[in-house]
């Protein structure tokens, strides 16, 4: 079975509503014809009213950064993920590596944030990745299956058939630095072992796996290229609608 590959931007803590409505018109433009993948961009909370309206009819998707595990209630400054799926949200990153080590993100708190993305109706993309002195010591497989096994903890299939994990190692993220399409390559083929081996089938063949950090518009071909890899989670150059564009393309 082949897997259709998926691109999706994180702006992280760029693009205000106007900034961020005029990269979606850019977007809009640019990707017009992008049928060979399915794409998705996550803006910052309060600039999505504006990219969601603008990106209608477009085929590119819109996605939350982050969510809270509750529906609602007495949590300032978050936004739960019937909020995001109301305001016409299709996808949630969930376990971002910026959200554990910047914001306290556990892996539990990140298994609670899965189960509140499936709650609202969103299709989470779930980070898991090691640090740069975790792979030094040999522990980089370890640390993702950990991730992996907290998070998936109890989920029910229908419900993991309709996952996207985006492996990020954290030495790769914004440092310029990518992992080789080998490296990478060899951490997803233990991520679809590692679902082989708990899951019927069906999971490791659909379930898509993303590569990000540090993907730019000329190292996209070649981790797109490896067999396990089926999409990227790109930050920085998810920023600018040509490099995007490139990205996606690299992907189809
Ligand atoms: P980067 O970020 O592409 O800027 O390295 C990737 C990410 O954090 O998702």
């Amino acid at each position: 079975m082949s897997r259709r590959p998926f691109i999706a931007g994180n702006w992280k803590m760029n693009k205000g509503p106007r900034d961020a409505d005029a990269l979606a018109v850019e977007l809009k433009r640019l990707l017009a014809d992008h049928a060979a993948a399915d794409v998705a961009v996550a803006p910052p909370f309060v600039s999505l009213p504006a990219v969601i309206a603008r990106l209608q009819h477009s085929g590119v998707a819109v996605a939350g950064q982050d969510l809270h595990p509750e529906v609602s209630g007495a949590f300032t400054g978050a936004v739960s993920g019937e909020m995001l799926a109301q305001a016409g949200c299709r996808y949630v990153i969930v376990g971002h590596s910026e959200r554990r080590s910047l914001f306290g993100d556990t892996d539990a708190t990140v298994a609670a944030k899965l189960r509140a993305a499936y709650r609202a109706g969103l299709l989470p993309i779930l980070c898991v990745g090691e640090t740069l002195a975790q792979r030094d010591a040999g522990q980089a497989q370890d640390i993702v299956a950990g991730q992996l096994a907290t998070a998936l903890a109890g989920l029910p299939l229908d419900q993991v058939l309709q996952l996207t994990i985006a492996y990020e190692p954290v030495w790769a993220i914004g440092t310029g630095r990518t992992a080789s399409p080998a490296q990478a390559q060899e951490m997803h083929a233990g991520i679809r072992a590692w679902l082989s081996a708990r899951y019927p089938r069906e999971v490791p063949a659909t379930v898509r796996l993303q590569y990000g950090g540090s993907v730019t518009a000329s190292n996209a071909a070649g981790l797109l290229s490896q067999p396990d890899i089926d999409g990227a989670l790109v930050g920085g150059a998810s920023l600018t609608a040509e490099s995007f564009r490139d990205i996606v393309a690299a992907a189809g």
